[in-house]
């Protein structure tokens, strides 16, 4: 989740004439009807920080992301924090109930380390309540024919970690994480039998640790990203081995972990400059961690590109860690599926930047990303629609790691500002072309088990506070308990769910009718939403001052019957 950097009118323009009318026909193709393999499942998804809330409450550690917004260092758009977030630690029937009508067949959620393990470190203590929380938690998906797919880190590592040991910057990080895996495994996994270890970690490791736009804020340009994520494919590893050798015989789930990319298509296909910035852009991105785990090592372009560079810049070492014969073996083969999460496309044209400007992974990738004017553009300033850039990155993993099942963990967008609140037709344009582009992925081959859209509810979007709104549910957070209305998009992926696909064209049609309806509906209803709780408060404060008044009234006037009958 990155701005696009130096888009300049120039490459605009250049782009604008090099993408003839005939190149893009061929990448938009005609509209796909069909339907889903069987058994294909459905789901919405989640973080535990973008909201739980409930921050500090029943024993929980406060993590990064406590420190980071709390910070109020302008880190986070209008200084928001997370303490309440969605509330969601107090709404668990009531968001299962919303997942029951949304009729998915599995919801993606992360636990919070720091609400299971205060220090982050297991042998300081488990804190049981945060146990009984997920455990609770997973019994109502259960109850409700809901299967649990749990992340165990989405971003939020306990604070302690971090100021005592330099967090994912330390080896240790790897260890405690797998006891903190394996912690998770005891507890949930009689119930749980989908695990991805890591959530976006590009993200993670290049905002935390390279721009310093995530927590934990540091800006180590072009070695703490690196260092970061060396720790978390070695974590990945020590988790997945440690479920392999204790848990696997006994409980018969799968530990995956779940890479975010968007996809990178040259500016010009017929510049092979142009070709190899795009490979570039991908083994930067899915390459960086999905190479080590299915081929055994970083991508050769990575290696080559970081070691030439750092030469350049005088270092005796490439700023690219090493892994050792033995640790190749032990982290290759380490993911039972794919995760992939998937926004938006970008084109790349190649650049060569200077070594001499200095380390930093913008000028280790060599290249530039540009954006085509033309594509719709949504809620968040760098994601644009661009529906066959999904089918193409599906098609790219498939051949890439040898035809591994794949779950679809992240895929949505955020509404438009001036659009009404909850009639979000860009959002249901959006999952409808991006569904579509993954069907046609299945019909060339690629082995995907499942899709997650993005999100359950409106949260809380990191650095940009509660201003993108990418949930199926519209939140209030102005009011105090946070509560949730359907939009359009509800009504649209139901139907979508239900049907397995998009079976006829007079019935997709109809779907889309249908969801406007509805929404225009629900729109009402929330604009009635401020009269109605003046209603609220009217019988709240007038029913009892009634009574009361005529208790008085009828007090007083047995005093005066009494007084005149003596
Ligand atoms: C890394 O973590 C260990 C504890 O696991 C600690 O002893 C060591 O000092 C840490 N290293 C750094 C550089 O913080
Ligand atoms: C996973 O566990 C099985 C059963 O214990 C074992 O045979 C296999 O070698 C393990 N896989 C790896 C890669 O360690």
């Amino acid at each position: 989740m990155k701005p696009v950097r130096a888009v300049t009118l120039w490459w605009v323009l250049l782009l604008a004439s090099r993408l003839g009318a005939t190149r893009k026909e061929s990448l938009e193709e005609a509209f796909y009807y069909g339907t889903f393999p069987l058994g294909f499942t459905w789901g919405v998804g989640s973080s535990a920080f973008q909201t739980e809330g409930a921050w500090d409450q029943d024993g929980k550690g406060p993590s990064i992301w406590d420190t980071f917004t709390h910070s109020r260092k302008g880190n986070v758009l209008g200084e928001e924090t997370a303490d309440v977030a969605c509330n969601g630690y107090y709404k668990v029937q009531e968001d299962v109930a919303l997942l029951r009508e949304l009729h998915v067949s599995h919801y993606r959620f992360s636990l919070s380390w720091p609400r299971l393990l205060p220090t982050g470190v297991r042998a300081d203590g488990v804190n049981k309540k945060g146990i009984q929380f997920y455990s609770d938690f997973i019994d109502a998906l259960l109850n409700s024919n809901i299967t649990p797919i749990v992340t165990l880190h989405h971003w939020d590592l306990p604070q302690l970690l971090q100021g005592n040991y330099g967090g994912w910057q330390n080896v240790s990080a790897a260890s405690y994480f797998s006891d903190y895996a394996s912690l998770c495994f005891e507890a949930f996994g009689d119930r749980v039998k989908h695990w991805v270890t890591f959530s976006d970690p590009r993200t993670m490791a290049e905002k935390g640790y390279e721009t310093g736009h995530h927590a934990p804020g540091l800006k180590l340009h072009g070695t703490g990203l690196y260092q970061a994520a060396h720790h978390v494919i070695k974590a990945h590893a020590q988790a997945w081995h440690s479920y392999n050798n204790t848990w696997r015989s006994k409980q018969q789930g799968l530990v995956g972990i779940s890479l975010n990319c968007d996809w990178g298509e040259p500016v010009d296909i017929t510049n092979p400059k142009d070709i190899e910035a795009a490979e570039r852009y991908l083994q930067f991105c899915l390459g960086w961690f999905a190479n080590p785990i299915y081929a055994g090592d970083y991508p050769q372009v990575m290696k080559d590109h970081i070691g030439r560079k750092s030469a350049e810049q005088g270092l005796d070492m490439s700023r690219l860690p090493v892994f050792s014969l033995q640790e190749k073996s032990y982290i290759k083969g380490t993911s039972d599926f794919l995760g992939l999460g998937h926004f938006t496309t970008r084109y790349i044209t190649e650049r060569n930047y200077p070594a001499r400007q200095g380390p930093s992974y913008q000028n280790d990738r060599d290249l530039v990303e540009l954006v085509d004017p033309n594509w719709p553009d949504l809620g968040s300033k760098w994601l644009h629609s661009v529906p066959w850039g999904f089918r193409r990155l599906l098609n790219f993993a498939q051949t890439q790691y040898g035809n591994p099942p794949i779950y679809v963990t992240e895929n949505g967008a955020s509404q438009k500002l001036h659009c009404t609140q909850l009639c979000d037709e860009w959002r249901i344009q959006y999952l409808k072309g991006y569904t579509n582009e993954m069907l046609k992925a299945i019909k060339d081959g690629a082995n995907i088990k499942g899709y997650t859209s993005w999100s359950l509810l409106d949260k809380f979007e990191w650095e940009r506070g509660y201003s993108d709104r990418y949930g199926f549910y519209y939140v209030d957070f102005n009011k105090k308990n946070r509560p949730r209305y359907p939009k359009a998009s509800v009504e649209y992926y139901k139907k979508i769910i239900t049907a397995n696909g998009f079976p006829n064209p007079r019935e997709v049609e109809s779907w889309y009718l249908k969801a406007l309806e509805t929404c225009s509906i629900n729109n009402q209803m929330l604009a009635a939403e401020p009269f109605l709780s003046y209603m609220q408060i009217m019988t709240e404060i007038m029913v009892p001052t009634v009574c009361t008044l005529c208790i008085l009234i009828a007090a007083v006037l047995l005093m005066l019957l009494l007084r005149s009958l003596s």
